[in-house]
Formats: C-alpha cells, structure tokens, sequence
C-alpha cells in the first residue's frame, strides 16, 4: 500500500473517531500538510481557531511565524510534513488533557511510522514532552533542551529530535522569535549531514 493510501486511512480513521469528547465541538479534524517523503517531520500541538476552520495546521498566526522559519532556512511547506498531538481542536485553545492525548496520538504514531523522518522537530512543552517519552528520552524543561540534537537508534533508523519553542510563543514575545530562529539553523546543519554534537 502507498504512503498516500496509509495516510488516508489515518483520515477516515480520525474522522469517525469518537475517543474523546474532542469530536463533539471540532468542526473539522486536522491530519497534517506538506510531503509524506520528506525527513522532516514537524509536531505541534493541536488545532486552533483558523486551523479547525480550514482542516490544515498552522494557518494562523502560530502558521504565519512558522512559515517564516521555514523560510529563513531554505525550506518551504511541501518540503517537510506538519502534524500535531491531537487531531481535534480543544475548545478555546485549552491546554490538550492527559487522556486527550493518550487517546489520539495513536494516529500521530501510524504517522510517523509512514513518514519515518529522519529529524523531528516538537514545537512546544506538551509536543516536546510526549515525542521524549515515546522515544524513551528524559525531558528536561523545554529553556533547557531547545534547539539541542538528541539522537536515538529505532528499528526504522537514526532519528535526531530536536525540541522547539512553539511559534505561537513568538506572536506575543519577540525574544523566543529570534530564539527560533536561531534554533531552526540547526535543522539545516542536520539535514545537510554536518557531523553534530550530541
Ligand atoms: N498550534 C498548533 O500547535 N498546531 C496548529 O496546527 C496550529 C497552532
Ligand atoms: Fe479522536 Fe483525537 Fe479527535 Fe479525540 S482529538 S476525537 S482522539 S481524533
């Protein structure tokens, strides 16, 4: 089966799904945008007010910022693949919960398993936190560890992650942007193949 057929499972899969109370007030699931061959692999947090509108991640001003930084490094949308932890907007933009994202990142995980990036990159604590556990990382406080490399060995290869402020952050503080910034060279050095410390 191809990427593109397994992934459109994922579509109808996550919208009958009914594992959280999420389902009730979306008014459209959000799975991902860009290249399903790309080996980058970018994960946020959940669907906001703009995105449930349109089905796409990052189309508002979180999306904007973001856009920005994959431009200062070269990269454009089509070149790397965009997902998030939850499928479903929380009312309000609240905080994801616990069983929240216990439920939904099994979606998240057949994701990654047909990407199968190279580099991931969570975008903020509650991305961060989740792809350390699942890949049996300590997670330190997100000051502590953005924009450091953390290699691991999988059975589907070497996979660096590299954590990341959330771009949202950046909408209202102009000091995580350049932190951002200055964070998202390294994705280059990365995937250029430049030998990295880590
Ligand atoms: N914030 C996220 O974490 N994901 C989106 O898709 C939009 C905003
Ligand atoms: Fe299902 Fe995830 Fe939506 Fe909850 S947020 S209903 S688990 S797709």
């Amino acid at each position: 089966m191809s990427k593109e057929e397994d992934m459109g499972k994922i579509t109808g899969a996550v919208e009958n799904c009914r594992k959280c109370n999420l389902w009730k007030t979306r008014k459209n699931p959000v799975i991902g945008d860009g290249s399903l061959d790309s080996e980058i692999l970018f994960v946020g947090e959940a669907p906001g007010y703009n995105e449930d509108l349109q089905g796409c991640p990052f189309v508002g001003r979180a999306g904007k910022i973001l856009d920005e930084l994959l431009e200062s490094v070269g990269l454009k949308r089509g070149d790397v693949y965009i997902a998030n932890i939850l499928k479903c907007r929380p009312p309000d933009n609240r905080n994801p919960l616990k069983t929240e994202i216990e439920s939904c990142t099994e979606y998240l995980n057949k994701q990654i398993e047909i990407i199968q990036p190279k580099i991931i990159l969570p975008l903020g604590n509650f991305a961060c936190s989740y792809i350390f556990e699942k890949f049996s990382l300590k997670y330190d406080k997100i000051s502590n560890v953005h924009g450091k490399v953390f290699q691991i060995n999988t059975l589907i290869g070497t996979i660096k992650i590299i954590p990341l402020y959330h771009p949202a952050i950046a909408t209202y503080n102009p000091n995580t942007k350049d932190t951002l910034l200055e964070d998202f060279k390294i994705i280059k050095k990365v995937s250029d193949g430049a030998e990295i410390p880590v």
